[in-house]
């Protein structure tokens, strides 16, 4: 098919503007430039790196990843150089892809992510014009609140505002967007999107891995070290979608990044026709590290083959109907 109209592929998400709709997803494509020897990470919307937490994090015991027929299951349990050694070690390599990066952070309590943020902050100060392409945060939700034992971050309201409330203050000093990436295993899913946007998130992020666990049959044990994990790829699409779904019909105007079994053209158009803004690529970029570029490119032609002129027309279109409207109604 002759591409005879050109795309245009910005999207906004909250404050600001991205050129294209296609960005990688926290943790898939390591601390840095690795992703830059598959794909030109400038062409992207942008890069999200694996979470950080204040201090260096060793992480869960091996094995962490394990795959299933249609995705994967890991615990990582999120490995990392601690936000400071981050900007020291990682930062400028990704500064010179001309990628723009979006910093995910962790914390096991409240303070903590208060101190994460600082600290980007910091980093984002002391690397001068560097800083500049660090152009929001997203807050990685989906973390075991260790402080009174209160379960999962993003599986409680209260938690997950003040988690985005401290996390705002404390990039004051160097002020970006807060993103809140929330978790799909709970049900109140649309409650604590409304809550991290009260508190100030710019946007939310749809949706971190599914509680899973495999068993070995050969040996009775669990497969990953560290027992059970989350399961992420082509079988969470569905998850991903309902997710991106409901909270964008409870709260039209929040944007919404949209993340979970992309690893194709027509599955970035669902989340988005779904109410995402944007989309992120995750697991797809172990079976093929230029996947994001891939979905990047191939969104395009699959906009230009239908002459749909702008990316972020493909925004909730579920919620309008659809691209064709449904046949009335019979009986
Ligand atoms: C190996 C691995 C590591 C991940 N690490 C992080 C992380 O550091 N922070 C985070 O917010 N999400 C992390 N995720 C979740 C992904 O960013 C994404 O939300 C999830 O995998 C669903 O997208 P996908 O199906 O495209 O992978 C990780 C996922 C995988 C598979």
């Amino acid at each position: 098919m002759v591409v005879d109209r050109p795309v245009d592929t910005r999207v906004r998400v909250g404050s600001i503007e991205l050129p294209h709709a296609v960005m990688t997803a926290a943790g898939t494509s390591g601390h840095g430039a690795e992703l830059g020897r598959y794909c030109d990470l400038s062409t992207l919307g942008a890069v999200v790196v694996k979470s950080l937490s204040v201090m260096p994090w060793p992480g869960n015991p091996a094995p962490r990843l394990h795959p299933l027929p249609e995705g994967m299951i890991n615990s990582v349990g999120l490995q990392g150089p601690g936000v400071a050694g981050w900007f020291d070690e990682f930062f400028p390599e990704l500064v010179r892809s001309g990628g723009r990066v979006v910093v995910s952070l962790w914390g096991r309590s409240v303070d903590e992510y208060r101190q994460a943020a600082l600290a980007t902050a910091d980093g984002i100060r002391r690397t001068g014009r560097a800083g500049d392409c660090v152009i929001a945060v997203e807050v990685n939700l989906s973390c075991p609140n260790l402080e009174g034992r209160r379960g999962i971050f993003a599986h409680d309201a209260e938690l997950s505002a003040a988690v985005v409330a401290e996390s705002v203050a404390a990039l004051a000093g160097a002020p970006r967007p807060v993103w809140a990436k929330l978790s799909p295993n709970t049900d109140r899913l649309v409650e604590i999107a409304g809550a991290v946007r009260a508190a100030g998130a710019e946007a939310v992020t749809l949706v971190n891995t599914v509680l899973g666990l495999v068993i070995d049959p050969d040996t009775g044990r669990p497969v990953l070290g560290n027992g059970g994990g989350g399961v992420s790829g082509r079988i969470i699409h569905p998850v991903a979608q309902r997710a991106i779904f409901d909270v964008a019909a409870a709260h039209p105007d929040l944007p919404i990044v949209g993340v979970g079994g992309v690893s194709s053209a027509t599955e970035a158009v669902a989340l988005l026709q779904a109410g995402a803004s944007a989309v992120q690529v995750g697991t797809a970029t172990f079976a093929d590290p230029r996947a994001p570029e891939i979905v990047a490119r191939d969104l395009v032609t699959w906009a230009a083959d239908r002459g749909i002129g702008r990316l972020a027309d493909l925004t909730g279109v579920a919620h309008r109907g659809g691209i064709h409207p449904l046949p009335p109604a019979q009986g």
